[in-house]
């Protein structure tokens, strides 16, 4: 069977990839999906993403023990447990907690993706296995493929198209049909796959991440593969199979 894989370059075109019947996988390199994987593979329970500073704040309060994190301009919003840097979810802030997450772009990809059947979350940490566990369900379940990219403030973000690419330099022995989009993101990975941190560096987003001081989440982020792990969205909250 052969399975067809696309790209959407936005959040907000996460629900075209619902209307296909699609499985998903959503990527915020810099920097939502990161920390969520970073946050799972640290030991969280649970992470659920949330659209609103209001309903962020609204859950906490009707669940004091939940962790309340996010970024807003990237910066942590004022009573936030944790911001938005992969760095912060260490396992002795994280273990055994849920988190509620709500970011400028990545949870809202995340919502917006609320409808599919299946939807996992990627990165670089963890291209290979998200990659892997996407294809096998993907064949499993007899879908296509659409990696959906949340993009920055509404707009297409160097760092998520060259994270799609790396997603799909992993997905192998299998009869995969790319769109152009995801052949162009593929190609573009390649050819940057040698020297991605220093590249990556190149984007809007990161150029802004450095100016308020977070250079040190894009490295963090770069590294492929540092998590053998893919959470899941299963409507509710993002969770990885122990
Ligand atoms: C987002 O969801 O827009 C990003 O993760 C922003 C950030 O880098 O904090």
């Amino acid at each position: 069977m052969s399975i067809n894989v696309t790209t959407e370059f936005l959040a907000r075109d996460a629900v075209r990839a619902v209307r296909r019947g699609d499985l998903i996988i959503v990527v915020d390199a810099l920097r939502c999906t990161s920390t969520i994987v970073t946050a799972l593979a640290n030991g969280a329970r649970e992470v659920i993403p949330v659209k609103s500073l209001g309903k962020a704040r609204k859950m906490r309060s009707e669940n004091p023990d939940y962790l309340l994190a996010g970024e807003r301009g990237g910066l942590k919003p004022s009573g936030f447990d944790l911001g938005n840097s992969p760095l912060e979810y260490t396992p002795e802030r994280v273990s055994g907690k849920t988190i509620i997450l709500t970011t400028t772009s990545g949870t809202k990809a995340l919502e917006n993706s609320k409808g599919a059947q299946r939807v996992f979350i990627g990165s670089f940490l963890n291209a290979g296995a998200v990659a892997r566990e996407a294809l096998s369900t993907a064949l499993n379940d007899g879908r296509d493929i659409c990696i959906v990219q949340s993009g920055t403030n509404g707009a297409f973000s160097l760092e998520d198209f060259i994270c799609a690419g790396a997603i799909i330099s992993n997905l192998t022995d299998a009869d995969i049909k790319l769109s152009d989009a995801a052949q162009a993101a593929y190609l573009g990975f390649k050819s940057i796959e040698k020297n991605l941190c220093a590249n990556i560096m190149k984007s809007e987003h990161s150029k802004r991440l450095i100016e308020l001081g977070f250079v040190e989440d894009i490295k963090f982020s770069c590294q492929v593969n540092l998590f053998p792990i893919a959470p899941f969205y299963d409507g509710r909250a993002v969770i990885v199979r122990r």
